[in-house]
């Protein structure tokens, strides 16, 4: 790798990631590693920075995380909260339980004259603290940078040795001018480049992938999400048509969406876009299911089947490419996993597709591969779109899946959707959309009487797709929405608006 790196070291802290995503945010490329390889991967390959992060433990704990900090020689450190304290317990400080857990904001008060210290001069002295633990004594050489009323040393470097620890967590929105403290660590002390980029992780990805794929060829299922669609064009650029772009057009997309999806890749990519329209097939097999398990295990399968019966074309591919992302890697818990697994969109892939898998997106956050798709000329609404779920419609059209229950679907939420767009109510919405439940009501519309379908809005906020809220949408807003949808979508006579958040919810319907 030609950029820079910053490993976070994760300690089992509650914001580990978010270190993580901010040191990117910076320009500076940064993993999180777990504390239990840390030693071998820090002393294996050198990294211009290190960041301990916090942790529920205590160090005072027999078998409590650690780290042998001899690998850390001629490394700028940062050590935050639990990182801080180990920091302080291993080089020969004090550390000791606190008489009481200090958890939220607290006012920081520097100390001494450091003109230069990480903490001197914040445009805020509130620090948002989380600890049982404190460190009561710095280890030689460290002065003490920062004091709470509770803490007396909340802050301490080694300036010589490029080494800081604060126990407040600068990397939380609650501590408003935390961004600082790190990056005055960045780039001040550990002298840091903000070397990464769109652009470099596009160079570097490009070589990558023309190295492992000589000149073989790599399948790429794309769905119209931005994630396939933004490594399907990454690619291209990679190594042209070599690319087989393959989309199965089942039926089950949002309005419009299919014939977006092959616009795109035919003209902007003039991608090797194999489209395979197979709403027939998907129809029929869906045809009088309306459990939601067997409908999105039909939809998998009937995935299969379409790879299946093009076999005779996609056999050449030697490489699956797939859309893994960087949250998914650290789930997982194994950041060199290499071998062939189930496409997540998929749910399944035919035995005789021995390839070897390739995912460029596994180190990106969703921000960051958004703004590779637009570097790479993706247009706006496709590389903003918003999450989509694989088996589609099926589970947004609760029941049984027929071309007019999908259709009616569609209309609403596109409906819904543009609606919100136009009232510029779309900003900051994780995901919207529009289902169609399997019950009918009685109402009135033109002195008659009708006996139809409701639809149900939803529109979430959330972080990660594993907690959501429900977005306030304005009363006014979604009235005029629902008025739309009673008078342009057939079979549809009422609508109503899900609060629910998740958990106990889930985000989509089925
Ligand atoms: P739930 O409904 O479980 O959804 O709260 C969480 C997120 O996952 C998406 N989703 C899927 N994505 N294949 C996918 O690729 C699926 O089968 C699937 N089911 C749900 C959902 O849209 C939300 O973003």
């Amino acid at each position: 790798m030609t950029h820079q790196t910053v490993y976070v070291v994760d300690f089992g802290g509650q914001y580990t990631q978010l270190i993580v995503r901010r040191v990117r945010e910076f320009g500076v490329y940064s993993e999180m590693i777990p504390w239990t390889t840390a030693a071998e991967k820090i002393s294996s390959s050198k990294p211009s920075a290190v960041i301990l992060s916090g942790g529920p433990k205590s160090v005072l704990e027999p078998g409590a995380p650690t780290l042998d900090f001899s690998v850390l020689e001629g490394i700028p450190v940062l050590g935050i909260c639990y990182g801080q304290q180990l920091m302080a317990h291993q080089l020969g400080g004090k550390v000791e339980k606190a008489s009481h857990k200090e958890y939220g904001l607290r006012t920081l008060v520097p100390t001494g004259t450091k003109p230069h210290s990480l903490v001197a001069d914040l445009t805020s002295d509130q620090v948002w603290m989380s600890h049982g633990d404190q460190v009561l004594g710095v280890p030689q050489g460290f002065t003490v940078t920062a004091s709470t009323d509770s803490c007396p040393i909340a802050a301490f470097e080694n300036a010589s040795k490029v080494q800081y620890g604060v126990q407040f967590h600068p990397e939380v929105t609650h501590t408003p001018d935390g961004k600082t403290v790190l990056k005055r660590f960045l780039f001040d002390h550990a002298k840091l480049k903000a070397d990464w980029t769109s652009e470099s992780f596009i160079d570097e990805q490009i070589a990558s992938i023309r190295a492992t794929v000589g000149e073989g060829k790599v399948l790429c299922a794309v769905s119209g999400g931005v994630d396939s669609s933004v490594m399907a064009a990454l690619l291209i650029r990679a190594i042209g048509d070599r690319a087989v772009c393959v989309f199965v057009d089942h039926g089950l997309l949002r309005k419009d969406e299919a014939a977006q999806v092959k616009e795109t890749f035919l003209g902007h990519f003039s991608g090797n876009l194999k489209a395979f329209d197979v709403q027939d097939q998907f129809f029929d097999a869906l045809k009088g299911e309306t459990d939601p398990e067997r409908k999105r295990k039909i939809v998998g399968e009937n995935f299969v089947k379409v790879f299946e019966d093009h076999a005779s074309e996609l056999q050449g591919c030697d490489f699956l490419a797939q859309g893994t992302l960087y949250p998914d890697v650290i789930e997982s818990g194994s950041p060199t996993a290499a071998k062939i697994k189930t496409h997540h969109n998929v749910g399944g892939l035919p035995a005789w597709m021995t390839m070897k898998l390739i995912e460029p997106l596994r180190w990106l956050f969703k921000d960051e591969v958004r703004s590779v798709g637009r570097r790479l000329g993706l247009p706006e609404d496709m590389v903003e779109r918003e999450p989509f779920p694989g088996p589609g419609l099926a589970v947004r059209v609760l029941g049984e899946v027929t071309r007019e229950r999908v259709h009616m679907t569609q209309e609403a939420d596109w409906i819904f959707r543009s609606e919100l767009k136009a009232r510029g109510l779309n900003r900051g919405i994780w995901q919207s959309y529009a289902a169609l439940l399997d019950v009918r009501s009685v109402g009135v519309m033109g002195d008659e009487r009708t006996y139809e379908q409701p639809i149900v809005l939803r529109a979430v906020e959330s972080e990660d797709a594993m907690t959501a809220r429900a977005v306030n949408i304005p009363f006014e807003a979604l009235e005029a929405i629902s008025r739309r949808i009673v008078n342009e979508v057939q079979g549809v006579n009422r609508v109503f608006y899900d609060l629910t958040s998740k958990p106990p919810a889930t985000i989509e319907l089925e």
